[in-house]
């Protein structure tokens, strides 16, 4: 009985010690990164904002995929009303981070539990926090990753998550091939 309360006790005392150092273990990049774990295709699984007009424009898509080739080439798919756009970007990792210099965004991979994730931290040109996106390749993760998750934006002193409702169709994988890289387009 008295090893329960102990026991008990101590968990109270490290919940109510959790706040800084716990939340420095939470967010930190992953190091080093290794470019062969950012292969194959993600979909978007959760993102937390730390603005409501981001989390506003983040509700308006019914699914995201990203996929990283090499570590030097970026691709992402949104979905949002029935129709899919294609992007690519060319990128430089500079440790666990690389620029999007169109959009003034430093992207940052962040360590997380979860095998199969990638957790990317969007940042501004002032090094600060704009939003969270949690990718994965299955559509939805464990509560326990999702927790974590959750956990990650409070320390960064973002939204909660938003969570994406995976029965929402994915766009198909953009081919490498001209004739099959417009699925939207039927070819005639
Ligand atoms: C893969 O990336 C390296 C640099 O990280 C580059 O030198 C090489 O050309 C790339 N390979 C392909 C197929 O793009
Ligand atoms: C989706 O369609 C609705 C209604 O046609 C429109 O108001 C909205 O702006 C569209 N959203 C996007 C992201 O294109
Ligand atoms: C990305 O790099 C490839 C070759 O490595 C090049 O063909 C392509 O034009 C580049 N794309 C952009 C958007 O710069
Ligand atoms: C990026 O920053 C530059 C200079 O600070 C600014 O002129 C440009 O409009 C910004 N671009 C975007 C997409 O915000
Ligand atoms: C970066 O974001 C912070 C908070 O969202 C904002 O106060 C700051 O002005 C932004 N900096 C730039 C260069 O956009």
């Amino acid at each position: 009985m008295f090893a329960v309360w102990a026991v008990a006790l101590l968990c109270l005392v490290s919940l109510s010690r959790s706040a800084d150092p716990a939340c420095e273990d939470l967010v930190r990049p992953v190091d080093p990164l290794d470019p062969a774990h950012l292969e194959g295709a993600r979909s978007i699984v959760a993102g937390s904002m730390t603005t409501p007009e981001y989390a506003e424009k983040f509700k308006t898509r019914d699914s995201a995929s990203i996929s990283f080739v090499n570590g030097t080439s970026f691709s992402r798919v949104f979905r949002s009303n029935d129709s899919c756009q294609y992007l690519n970007s060319n990128i430089t990792l500079e440790g666990s981070s690389f620029n999007f210099h169109q959009y003034n965004i430093t992207v940052t991979f962040l360590q997380t539990s979860c095998p199969d994730c990638l957790l990317l931290r969007f940042d501004n040109m002032s090094k600060e926090l704009q939003r969270l996106y949690l990718f994965s390749k299955r559509r939805e993760v464990e509560q326990k990753e999702m927790d974590e998750f959750a956990a990650q934006a409070q320390c960064l002193n973002s939204l909660p998550p938003i969570v994406m409702d995976p029965t929402k169709p994915l766009c198909p994988e953009e081919m490498s091939n001209d004739a099959e890289a417009q699925p939207d387009k039927k070819t005639e």
